[in-house]
Order: structure tokens, then C-alpha cells, then sequence
């Protein structure tokens, strides 16, 4: 059973730095109605991040309504690549909300223009760009690109989707069928036996990260390739942040193509300058056929994306790939404001520039805490492994009670729940400031030594 926030308020030490203050007691006395009305009238599955009542967020920081202020290594979830609350975003939607709030398919010149600068940003072939409002939409929508792909080139028996164990695609049927997590599929009863997941190559909790493992993983399934419809996979595991080895992704982009099935990457969290590029696969220097984007395409309301082939996108006939907010003229407005900012600012390059020091911090704390199992990630994104010391067995107790302590000291993190558990996540918005991730990364090797004192004076 997974842990839960107590809501009863305790003194913790007051912190006053340039970047956090915590001047009340944890969880804040006034913001306990706030957090049990959300428990009163929300089902339990709301519950889960630490229990601090967002009133402001601006840049990197987080704020609440009663003095208190957090550097963010959530983005809300991976969200506000550009920055919270950034007014350039704010001016553009107003502007538009002004104008025109919603049309659903109906043409706009603002979705026009927000679909022609994302292809004229993508590479070859992802030149056709559908958009839809989350990121569990844009899996459903390669599910139903591939299994028609497969039926137009191979008939009805090429329609398996091959995913990967751990990986997270969204919580819809078909996203969650897509997803390689059992547990979080229980619920499905008669899963679709169309969908495959194989062990995914991270050299970790997958120590041969060899493409064999792909061939064989399809061999013990008993697939034959020539039914693969398509390959999808995060560009990195959202639960740990893990990428796969160039050398098997460039060998899967050429087994795809060889076996007309098509390479789809889930950039949910990896697109849009997350990982140190505009776009994660740029990682592996590969295209693949199709690539989804949500979370930090607008760094605020929701807007996600479907970028691909133009012969695969235009399989389904007028009027067949339909949402009601697609393309909403006001998300639309944020998605292009919020582009802007990270191309005029080179986000991306400031996210590999900090990235380089955050992953060499953390690798110093990795080699003198032994809870620390591994670390994961490029650019402004890690997950650090908490493990039993000298197993890989993951600790999920320990990194919910690290993003606990993180917090009472005044840094907003997560841990992804459901992925397997173990994992804290580190994702700070695109444009948090030298200074501020070194402190960030001080406050949490605090938090780690305090959390295992603690653990130790209570064996
Ligand atoms: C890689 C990935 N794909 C898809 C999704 C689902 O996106 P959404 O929550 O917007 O439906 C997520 C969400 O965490 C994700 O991380």
C-alpha cells in the first residue's frame, strides 16, 4: 500500500535562502480545509504529491498563499518547460481569449500557424502534425495509425503493438494497454493480446541492453515480425528517466523499416527542450515514423500533439481523427508563445549546459549514498534509484519519504507513482538558474542524510 501525506501540521525549521522560504508550520495550519475538501470530494487516486496548496508559480519557483516559496524540480509534472507563470505565455492567451475561445475542428489561423511551425521545426518526415488535448490521446491516436498502417500493408494480422515493460503511455485503455506496468492494467481484465511489452534496454534493471533482446523478447511471445504494426516506446522511461543505447535504437529504426512496422516515440516528457535537444530522439539520431508531444508543448493548458509521415497520417479519411478541443485557439496561442520562448532563450541548450552539472552532482551523491542504486537521465531530467543498499531492489518507501523531507525544506519534487516505485524524479522548469539547482541539490543530499538518520534511530 502506497504511503499517504499526514494532514496534521507539525513545526519544521523555518528556511529563509534567496530561492525557498518555509516561515509555517508542514502542511500549513490554513491550507488544511483546502486539502480536505480536495480529499472529501476527489477520489483517493488524486492523492499522492506532497501536500502544499499551489497559489503562484513564476520561473523556477512555487508559491504559496501564505508566504512560503519552493524551487520547483516538478514543472508540474514535467509541464512548464519554459517557466511558470511566464507573462509572454499569459499576454498570448489573453490576447486570444479575447478573440476567439473555441472552434473546434473548424479551421483558425492560429492553429494553422502553430502546425506549421512545429513541422517547420521537426525533421523529415514528420512534417503532418494532428493536435489533441493530452498526452494519453496522442498514444490512442498512434494505436489506431499503426493498426491501420498495418492492415493497409500487411492485412488484419499486422496489427501488434510491441511496447516496453515499465514504460508509461497514459491511463486510457489503449494507452495503458500500450503501458508496461501490470499493476497498473489490473482493472482491464481481458487485456487486447495484440499488445506486447519487452524488457527495455536500460543496462540497469535490463543488464543486456543488447538489440538481441528485442528479437528474442518477440521470439518468447511468440511474434512473428512480419505482424508487428508498430513500435512505441518513450524517448526515456518516465519512471526512471532511462534512455536506451543508441546502437539498439538505431538498430530499431532499421528493423522497423525493414519490417514495415512503424517507430513510434512517446516525447510526453521529452520533447520540447526537456532533455538537452528540442526533441528527444535527436538523442539517438534517429527520425521515427511518429512522434507524440503533450505536457511541456505550451508550458500551461492543454495541448498535445501527433507529428508524422504524411502517407501514415492520412490513412483515416476526413473527418475520422476528430477531437472536440483540437487545436483549441487559446491553447494554440500558449503552445506558440511558449515555443518561442525556448527557441528566442535556447532552452534546450541551457537544459544540456545545467543538465551536464546536475547529473555530475548527482553522480557524486550516488557514490557516497548507497541508497542511491542509479541515476538516470539528460538535460534538466534525472530519476534516482532508490534501492535497498547493495541490491538494485527498489525503495519506495524511502523516495516518498525523500520528496517528503524535500519539501518540508522547501524543494517541490515526485516520485512517479505506479512505475515500480523507488524513483525520485528531478524535472525542474527549462530555465532555473545555476545557483539555484546547486542549492536544490544541496537540500536534497539534507534531505537524504536526515531521512536515513531517522530511519536509523527508528531500527
Ligand atoms: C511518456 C508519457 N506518455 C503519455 C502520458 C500521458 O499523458 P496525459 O497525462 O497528458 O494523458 C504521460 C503522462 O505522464 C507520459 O509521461
Amino acid at each position: 500500500m502506497a504511503k499517504e501525506y499526514d494532514l496534521v501540521p507539525r513545526p519544521v525549521p523555518p528556511v529563509e535562502t534567496k530561492f525557498r522560504r518555509i516561515a509555517t508550520e508542514f502542511p500549513v495550519p490554513e491550507s488544511i480545509p483546502i486539502l480536505q475538501k480536495l480529499q472529501a470530494y476527489e477520489p483517493v487516486a488524486m492523492r499522492g504529491q506532497p501536500p502544499v496548496v499551489w497559489h503562484r508559480a513564476e520561473g523556477f519557483q512555487v508559491y504559496d498563499a501564505w508566504g512560503n516559496r519552493w524551487i520547483d524540480w516538478s514543472s508540474g509534472v514535467l509541464i512548464a518547460n519554459a517557466g511558470h507563470g511566464r507573462p509572454e505565455i499569459a499576454r498570448a492567451i489573453q490576447s486570444q481569449a479575447s478573440q476567439l475561445l473555441t472552434n473546434y475542428c473548424f479551421p483558425s489561423e492560429i492553429r494553422g500557424r502553430l502546425v506549421e511551425r512545429l513541422a517547420g521545426l521537426l525533421p523529415e518526415p514528420l512534417k503532418k502534425i494532428f493536435l489533441l488535448t493530452t498526452g494519453s490521446e496522442t498514444v490512442e491516436c498512434a494505436i489506431k495509425l499503426c493498426r491501420s498502417y498495418g492492415a493497409a500493408v500487411g492485412g488484419r494480422n499486422k496489427h501488434v503493438i510491441v511496447s516496453y515493460d515499465k514504460s508509461f503511455h497514459g491511463r486510457t485503455l489503449g494507452s495503458q494497454q500500450a503501458g508496461g506496468i501490470p499493476a497498473l492494467k489490473e482493472w482491464i481484465v481481458n487485456l487486447d493480446r495484440g499488445f506486447v511489452q519487452i524488457p527495455f534496454p536500460d543496462g540497469y534493471r535490463t543488464t543486456d541492453s543488447s538489440f538481441a533482446g528485442f528479437e528474442s523478447g518477440l521470439r518468447e511471445r511468440n511474434i512473428e515480425p512480419r505482424n508487428v504494426a508498430g513500435v512505441i516506446l518513450e524517448t526515456y522511461q518516465g519512471g526512471s528517466a532511462a534512455f536506451a543505447p543508441v546502437e539498439y535504437m538505431r538498430t530499431l529504426r532499421q528493423w522497423c523499416s525493414g519490417h514495415q512496422a512503424l517507430l513510434v516515440c512517446d516525447e510526453v516528457q521529452a520533447g520540447f527542450g526537456r532533455t538537452g535537444k528540442l526533441w528527444g530522439f535527436e538523442h539517438y539520431g534517429i527520425v521515427p515514423d511518429l512522434a507524440l508531444f503533450g505536457k511541456g508543448m505550451s508550458s500551461s493548458l492543454p495541448i498535445s500533439a501527433v507529428a508524422g509521415r504524411a502517407d501514415v497520417m492520412d490513412l483515416q479519411p476526413p473527418g475520422s481523427m476528430t477531437s472536440t478541443h483540437t487545436g483549441n485557439p487559446v491553447c494554440c496561442a500558449a503552445a506558440l508563445a511558449s515555443l518561442e520562448l525556448i527557441l528566442t532563450e535556447d532552452l534546450a541548450g541551457n537544459s544540456a549546459r545545467l543538465g551536464a552539472l546536475l547529473h555530475s552532482l548527482l553522480s557524486a551523491l550516488g557514490s557516497r549514498i548507497p541508497q542511491i542504486g542509479h541515476v538516470d537521465g539528460k538535460g534538466l531530467v534525472a530519476g534516482i534509484a532508490c534501492v535497498i543498499p547493495g541490491t538494485r531492489e527498489p525503495d519506495a518507501g524511502l523516495a516518498f519519504d525523500l520528496v517528503a523531507r524535500a519539501a518540508e525544506k522547501g524543494v517541490l519534487m515526485f516520485s512517479p507513482v505506479g512505475y515500480g516505485g523507488g524513483t525520485v524524479k528531478i524535472s525542474p522548469p527549462l530555465v532555473i538558474s545555476e545557483e539555484a539547482l546547486r542549492e536544490s541539490v544541496a537540500v536534497f543530499e539534507e534531505s537524504f542524510a536526515e531521512v536515513l538518520r531517522q530511519r536509523a534511530r527508528a531500527a
